[in-house]
């Protein structure tokens, strides 16, 4: 497995409509390998095929927090929300590729999400609390979606200020 560069915004290519997969071949079964382990790495609970460079959709994420709980990677390709709940939960959120910026985000408090698996097989799930606002923060990131398009306007362009020049400092080193 292999640790892939995490694109930092604003990069064009966390801004395009991922394409749906179609068989899940090993080549995609990697990806999703080298993600989980980038991720885990970062460390993050969740990361989708974009922040990596490649426009796909697929995402993983693992929001087990509680300490010496096993964890659960999870692998999403093709995920679709098929149910949102009208309740709805505020979540101070992150993201790998806006790193240390942190906001407050309002999405469905629930939420059930239909993708195919790591083998191929369909599934379907209703996630809440953190993995509820996970899934869907990555799911937005498919759809070239940032937690800061949220966001009013001043506050997004402060942030990216900040990326544009986090991203000048480590051209330069
Ligand atoms: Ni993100």
């Amino acid at each position: 497995m292999t640790v892939r560069d995490i694109l930092i915004h604003p990069d064009p290519r966390l801004k395009k409509v991922c394409a749906p997969v179609g068989d899940i071949t090993p080549a995609l079964q990697t990806l999703a390998d080298d993600m989980l382990q980038t991720m885990y790495e970062a460390p993050g609970i969740g990361l989708a095929a974009p922040q990596v460079g490649e426009l796909k959709r697929l995402l993983v994420m693992d929001c087990v927090k509680e300490e010496g709980a096993p964890p659960r990677p999870m692998v999403l390709f093709n995920p679709e929300v098929t149910w949102a709940s009208d309740a709805t939960n505020v979540y101070e959120e992150g993201c790998l590729s806006i790193p240390d910026q942190y906001a407050d985000v309002e999405r469905p408090a629930e939420v059930k999400v239909r993708w195919t698996d790591r083998d191929g097989q369909t599934q379907e799930e209703q996630f809440d609390g953190l993995w509820a606002t996970c899934v869907q923060h990555e799911i937005d990131h498919l759809n070239g979606k940032l937690f800061i398009d949220y966001l009013k306007p001043l506050r997004r362009q402060m942030i990216t200020r900040k990326m544009v020049k986090l991203k000048r400092e480590r051209a330069r080193l």
